[in-house]
């Protein structure tokens, strides 16, 4: 990826790094090589192996970990190679790293790990010997390869765990859904648990463990990169608002492009990450200098998770907010 220029149409808003920003981004990025303290890794990102830099990161000191490893599919993230291999092999790989991450995190912490179906199992199995597994989300991407001998893939698991079943935070009043009624009951006149507005009629939803309101990044949002497996910004920010109090400190140890750091800027929480490829490493600092400026998420405003398409009226909301 590096110099690589690519020709671009002009709507196209990928977030690309030029060799000047390359050797000024370079400045944010960290090495860990001597056991450090807490205050030390806040906000901090580390491009290196997780393997070589775990051993040296405090105990017990995250509130939330998210993690989206390689899946057990072949993959190039831009020379770093990941190889599909059997069942068996896959669940050693993630024994490898997920007992340390899980020292991570505090007594009352939280965990998600990322899948697709076919890392799925291995996924819960390693997972479900250390943690108290509370849900398995499923996400449908809308996105997925046609093939012509099985069904489409277009749906992606997100294993949600907990140290402690008895303390552990979740704010589900953060991560309401606004949705459109479609068949709008009234009682003596009055709309049941849904308001009238000039732009139809909407209610506020508990959400479930089915996502079908978010889009994979492409090429028009603000928050595309050219990572191939990056996630979106609106789905991060459903497990930071939800699992993570305000100020609390949000940990990923493949942190790709960098979404779960600067989701977690944007919401005035603490983070930490590790990227082994520098490109991806490089990227998630100039996403984080963005969030400096901006702090919107794609999807998420009024403190309110909107549908797809509806990016016009989520805007008409958002004036009318600021004009009140
Ligand atoms: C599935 S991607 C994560 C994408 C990320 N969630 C995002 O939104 O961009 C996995 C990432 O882990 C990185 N990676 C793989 N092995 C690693 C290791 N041992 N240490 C640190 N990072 C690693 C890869 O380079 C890749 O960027």
């Amino acid at each position: 990826m590096p110099n690589m220029e690519k020709n671009r149409a002009t709507r196209n808003r990928t977030i690309v790094l030029s060799d000047s920003e390359r050797t000024d981004l370079k400045k944010d990025l960290c090495q860990l090589n001597t056991s450090s303290s807490v205050d030390e890794v806040l906000n901090k990102i580390y491009n290196q192996d997780l393997l070589e830099a775990i051993d040296y990161l405090p105990k017990h000191f995250v509130d939330l970990l998210i993690i989206d490893p390689p899946y057990n599919l072949s993959k190039d993230f831009a020379g770093f190679k990941f190889k599909a291999t059997d069942d068996k092999t896959y669940i050693e790989y993630v024994r490898c790293w997920l007992p340390k991450v899980l020292e991570l995190l505090k007594p009352n912490g939280s965990i998600y790990v990322c899948c697709d179906w076919k890392s799925t199992s291995a996924i819960y199995q390693v997972m479900s010997e250390y943690v108290t597994i509370k849900n398995r989300i499923t996400w449908q991407r809308e996105k997925g390869r046609g093939a012509k001998t099985n069904w489409k893939n277009a749906m992606e698991d997100i294993w949600f765990g907990v140290l402690n079943d008895k303390d552990y935070y979740f704010d589900v009043a953060s991560v309401m859904q606004k949705r459109r009624v479609l068949a709008p009951y009234k009682v003596d006149g009055k709309p049941k648990d849904w308001i009238e507005t000039e732009d139809g009629n909407f209610r506020l939803t508990y959400p479930s463990n089915f996502w079908d309101d978010i889009s994979i990044p492409y090429w028009s949002m603000p928050e595309n990169t050219d990572h191939p497996t990056q996630k979106p910004e609106k789905l991060i920010a459903k497990l930071i608002l939800a699992s993570c109090p305000r100020q609390g400190i949000v940990f990923d140890p493949f942190l790709g492009s960098g979404t779960t750091c600067v989701v977690a800027k944007k919401l005035g929480r603490h983070y930490c990450g590790i990227e082994i490829n520098e490109e991806y490493a490089l990227l998630s600092s100039k996403r984080l200098r963005m969030a400096e400026e901006n702090k919107d998420i794609q999807g998420y405003s009024d403190g309110v998770f909107w549908e797809r398409n509806t990016l016009s009226l989520q805007k008409k909301s958002q004036k009318a907010s600021a004009e009140q």
